[in-house]
């Protein structure tokens, strides 16, 4: 049946209102993955200034548990940095699923034969990548946010006062099967973070014919020395280098 001129008239009012068309823009293909990329890129920025921060292990205990009272003394800014990261990781994966299944959905029937020769793997397992650094950041978060793994530990006081933060993490990574989860989670992060970079500029319209191979090396670059960091600080408490 045709729509009337009234009904026609009422759906373009709905139209113009700018929140409807915000909206009707995210649920779009285009716009969820815009959402996607900006979305990603922000938890990217996350996981490097958090690598850095931790780097202030090789500075010393002191270095590191007075860098973790700094961020814990101001509690407005750091639940809302907590806040919003939470809505920013729900709104990236709500939109990765819903993206994944639409995909899947719009694929034809019987396509068996997979031509795999140009994707590389972290391209193919994103989605394989992404749910198992959602259960490496669960993970993480019981173990050295909440400290539910080892409550005890968890709650000690340096000399200062402070939280000893520094002596958390060398206790965590003097146990082996600590130590051989972070380093999945690491690997997984790495493979997911390589392509994601990549994938995110080039939605954002930033491949440029002559930045493509810098665009396109810009992921696993960034990929690897956040790896390369997060690393060398498990590596060095394991094997000794730093101790408490
Ligand atoms: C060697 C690697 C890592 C170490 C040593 C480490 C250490 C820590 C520590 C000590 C905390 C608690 C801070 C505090 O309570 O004051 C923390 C929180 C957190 N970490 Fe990590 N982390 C590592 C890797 C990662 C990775 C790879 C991710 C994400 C993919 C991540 C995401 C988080 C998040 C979301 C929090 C919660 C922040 C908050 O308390 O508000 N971490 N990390």
């Amino acid at each position: 049946m045709e729509p009337s001129g009234v009904q026609v008239k009422k759906a373009a009012r709905f139209d113009s209102l700018p929140m409807i068309r915000f909206f009707g823009h995210i649920l779009t293909s285009l716009g969820s993955k815009v959402l996607i990329a900006l979305s990603g890129l922000g938890l990217a920025g996350f996981v490097v200034f958090h690598m850095l921060g931790n780097l202030q292990v090789f500075e010393g205990q002191d270095a590191l548990n007075a860098y973790a009272a700094f961020l814990r003394d101001m509690p407005m800014a750091l639940w809302s940095a907590r806040v919003a990261l939470l809505a920013i990781v729900g709104l990236h994966i709500g939109l990765s699923v819903r993206l994944a299944i639409q995909n899947r959905r719009a694929r034809p029937a019987g396509y068996v034969v997979h031509h795999y020769r140009r994707a590389s793997l972290a391209s193919r397992t994103m989605a394989l990548t992404g749910s198992l650094l959602v259960l490496f950041i669960v993970f993480h978060l019981v173990h050295l946010t909440a400290g539910w793994l080892d409550p005890e530990f968890h709650n000690r006081v340096d000399l200062r006062g402070q939280r000893d933060v520094f002596g958390n993490i060398v206790h965590a990574f003097q146990n082996p099967l600590l130590v051989a989860i972070y380093l999945a989670g690491q690997a997984v992060l790495g493979l997911h973070l390589s392509h994601a970079l990549s994938s995110s500029l080039q939605t954002l319209g930033l491949e440029h014919p002559m930045l493509d191979r810098l665009f396109r090396g810009a992921g696993p670059l960034v990929a690897l020395l956040v790896v390369v960091g997060n690393v060398a600080i498990i590596l060095a408490i394991a094997f000794g280098l730093v101790h408490a």
